[in-house]
């Protein structure tokens, strides 16, 4: 399952606002309906809306009619800014938009039609590097699955948040191609659901046992002993390990600690910032309080009520068991181990 896919100058999204209950794909044709896809969520998923915003500036810089390199890369900066400006917490986006703008600059001495033709593949390479990331975490993830056990995850690290295979969900996906007898329980993940409408729908498809759980259940069903792992994704991964991911995340490691079950963060390199010490500098998206009022349109709290909407949260590196990432698995001392990576 690949969620975005480009072809002649058009990039195809499934959208998955609309998801499970409609499959629909939407074409964007220019860089303002790429950004707007990213800020709208028909994409998401730190991985897939980097690799996105790299094709949405393929795209930009394609319809920019000059032959002057001065004013092309003028325009190619604004559309770059724009990009960033659609969802603040991913720090994959800004790798990408920084990894394209900075291939483009590298070649500045060339024609302009060549520079375009340079950004657009390096957004394919992107796109293809990612699949094989996730697949290298993921065969370094199953040695740490047991046969027969049941891994939690939350929110949605799946093939629908990469270019494909997923993160969280590519380990689980190695485990279960290698015959293990593995279950998922996957928590909802209100208030977006991507647990519900996105995990769920997308292990099913593939036949990997899932269960789904509300996010408050967590702490009751490992208690009874029915979780053995803790596998989620990351947002962003600052130098000493703590790491932002969907809201609820830290309140499953916290609950992970207390039952001693191993919590693990799945991520690719892109995804860690080399540039902040710890969480405490990692921007939070605050998302509409609509999100929370309303359930497929339907209100659910009183009008007026004043609510707050966090995306993320962070988890403190100390609930952390270890990273796996595609160059292996990084425990504890992290700010030593993740170092070694650069
Ligand atoms: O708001 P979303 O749906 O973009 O949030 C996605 C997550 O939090 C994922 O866990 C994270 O991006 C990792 S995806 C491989």
């Amino acid at each position: 399952m690949r969620p975005l896919e480009y072809k002649d100058g058009v990039l195809k999204l499934i959208d998955q606002t609309k998801l499970p209950a409609e499959y629909s794909v939407v074409d964007c044709k220019t860089y303002s309906e790429v950004a707007a896809a990213i800020s709208g969520m028909i994409v998401r998923g730190a991985p897939a809306i980097g690799v996105t915003a790299a094709y949405g500036i393929a795209i930009g810089a394609m319809g920019i009619y000059t032959s002057s390199r001065e004013i092309f890369f003028k325009e190619l900066e604004e559309i770059c800014n724009d990009m960033r400006s659609t969802r603040p917490t991913a720090v994959n986006l800004f790798w990408a938009i920084d990894r394209v703008y900075g291939k483009a600059l590298s070649n500045r001495s060339k024609p302009v039609a060549e520079i375009k033709e340079i950004i657009l593949q390096e957004a394919l390479r992107m796109d293809s590097e990612d699949v094989d990331t996730n697949k290298k975490i993921g065969i370094h993830g199953n040695e740490l699955i047991k046969d027969h056990w049941t891994i939690l995850t939350h929110c949605n690290a799946g093939a629908l948040a990469t270019c494909g295979y997923g993160t969280a969900l590519g380990i689980i996906r190695v485990a279960h191609e290698k015959g293990k007898k593995i279950k998922v329980f996957a928590d909802e993940t209100r208030p977006y659901l991507q647990g519900a409408r996105l995990t769920a729908w997308e292990l099913m498809q593939d036949k990997i046992p899932v269960t789904l759980i509300c996010d408050n259940m967590a702490g009751h069903f490992m208690k009874a002993g029915k979780i053995d792992c803790v596998i989620v994704g990351a947002d962003r991964i600052a130098l000493n390990g703590d790491t932002a991911n969907k809201i609820g995340t830290y309140s499953i490691s916290v609950l992970a600690r207390e039952n001693n079950i191993p919590f693990y963060v799945a991520a690719p390199i892109s995804t860690i910032d080399f540039s902040i010490k710890s969480g405490d500098e990692i921007p939070i998206e605050e998302r509409r309080a609509e999100e929370v009022t309303h359930i497929k349109g339907i209100r659910i709290a009183p009008e007026d009520v004043t609510v707050m909407n966090p995306a993320f949260d962070v988890t403190p590196h100390k609930y952390i068991t270890a990273i796996i990432t595609e160059k292996g698995v990084i425990y504890p001392p992290f700010e030593e181990n993740i170092l070694k990576l650069k």
